[in-house]
């Protein structure tokens, strides 16, 4: 990339010219609508109406009604300036079953929704499969039934000749890691299994389906084509021999667990520690298939983990020690812009310089109610602009970063946090549906007119 930004001693805070900007969403977060024009359910609808799984209660059933409000939304993406939007595909909106029958009326809406966007100057950014897993296919073992790499690569396959006339940059998987840990190991999001040998499983088959989808696309698909991993440096809580080594194991578990087989075609070597028994080696076959080449790898940053053995977590044997002193988000995320510097670099070192996108990174403050059209959130615009000039950093250090997606466009349903966490650029009103601009939108705005020079003063 020719830009100034990578120029030695320049110190302005420019982005590559073609730098992209934009922000993200997901499906069940925003829609609302579930169950219209003849959606079938998700894992995420089941989890959220079981009473005690989400905080007050609160289900995706309306949402932001971006179902029905998606013009009104991307108008404000064009007042913003957004130069992308990264959005979810809802799996059980177009095959209700998850297999088999496309629901024309589902397919219909992210059809509206890219013509909107395009029509307002604004690169779609399509994820396949943001976690809302239809649930006639949980019913049949989910992630944890190996049929599922081709049930994904049929729907992959279906979404690709709808819209890839249209959609340039595509994404597999969001976070498989999230997916795991929360979904088959802590029970905490859906499907809610409390397992240590189903994450083992569903994680080879994410990455299978990864695998089928991507060869898939190289058949039929003529843009890009990349899957979104949600990295955490790890930093040992002391120089125990028994923390470096936990340090390490957490690595392996969270930065490495897909990293690795995608671009190395193989797994590091804790996880036969992490998982014991519950562990079991890739086939051929399977290394072959999820080491597909990828047009680039997204990015999820949000903090660091400092890490202590701790041989009763389960696996990988490790917690995270808060640190006390240091600055957190209202989810008790610690502050840590330098951790995303680190890992851009980390991945230049240990994978090549592979294109990234920065496809979420943002954080959730308990903001006051608008007042007078406006809401005052200088923790949001101090996260946002210490985080992007740790993105400038590492492009000053030559790692290839494309782009960059704020989490989130709006306040959403935080999952099983339910509404109780907001993560916005733009307040949303769950009562009334109203949007008001925060100041961090506009400061993001600026951000991007000036292509990061704003960040200078
Ligand atoms: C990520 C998810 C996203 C949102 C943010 C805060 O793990 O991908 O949906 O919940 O965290």
């Amino acid at each position: 990339m020719t830009d100034t930004a990578t120029e030695p001693g320049n110190t302005k805070p420019w982005f590559p010219a073609d730098f992209l900007w934009g922000a993200a969403t997901s499906a069940y977060q925003i829609e609302g609508s579930p169950l219209a024009d003849g959606a079938g359910p998700s894992i995420w609808h089941h989890f959220t109406h079981t009473p005690g799984q989400t905080t007050d209660g609160d289900t995706g059933d309306i949402a932001c009604d971006h179902y029905h409000c998606y013009a009104d939304d991307v108008a404000l993406m064009r007042l913003l300036g957004l130069q992308a939007y990264r959005f979810s595909v809802s799996w059980s909106r177009v095959l209700p079953e998850g297999r088999g029958r496309v629901n024309a009326k589902g397919l219909a809406f992210y059809d509206r929704l890219v013509d909107e966007l395009l029509a307002a100057g604004i690169q779609p950014a399509a994820t396949l499969y943001h976690w809302d897993l239809p649930a006639a296919l949980d019913h049949l073992g989910g992630w944890l039934n190996p049929d599922i790499a081709h049930w994904f690569a049929d729907y992959a396959e279906a979404m690709f000749r709808a819209l890839d006339d249209r959609v340039q940059l595509w994404m597999t998987l969001n976070e498989p890691w999230v997916i795991c840990d929360a979904g088959y190991l802590h029970g905490v999001h859906a499907p809610g299994h409390k397992s240590v040998f189903d994450p083992v499983l569903a994680s080879r088959n994410l990455m299978r389906a990864h695998g089928e989808a991507v060869c898939r696309y190289r058949t039929i698909g003529n843009h890009r084509i990349g899957i979104a991993i949600n990295l955490e440096p790890k930093y040992p809580a002391s120089n125990r021999e028994a923390d470096l080594a936990a340090t390490q194991r957490a690595d392996a578990y969270m930065n490495r667990q897909f990293l690795d087989p995608i671009f190395l075609g193989n797994y590091p070597d804790e996880f036969r520690d992490i998982f014991a028994e519950g562990w079991f080696d890739l086939t051929a076959d399977d290394a072959q298939l999820i080491r597909q080449p990828i047009d680039f790898l997204g990015i999820n940053y949000y903090s660091r983990g400092v890490t202590r053995d701790d041989p009763s977590a389960l696996p990988p044997g490790t917690i995270s020690v808060r640190q006390s002193d240091a600055p957190h988000t209202d989810l008790g995320w610690e502050i840590f812009p330098q951790g995303l510097t680190d890992v851009l670099t980390w991945i230049k070192d240990r994978y090549g310089n592979v294109p990234i996108y920065i496809t979420e990174n943002g954080a959730a403050y308990n903001d006051p109610a608008p007042t007078n059209g406006a809401v005052d959130d200088p923790d949001r615009v101090a996260y946002y602009r210490g985080h992007l000039l740790a993105v400038l950093e590492a492009i000053r250090k030559g790692v290839d970063v494309r782009g960059y997606f704020a989490w989130s466009l709006l306040d959403n349903l935080e999952w099983a946090y339910g509404f109780s966490k907001r993560f916005g650029l733009i307040h949303v009103d769950f009562a009334t549906q109203a949007r008001t601009l925060k100041s961090s939108a506009h400061f993001y705005g600026d951000v991007i007119r000036s292509n990061g020079a704003c960040l200078n003063t």
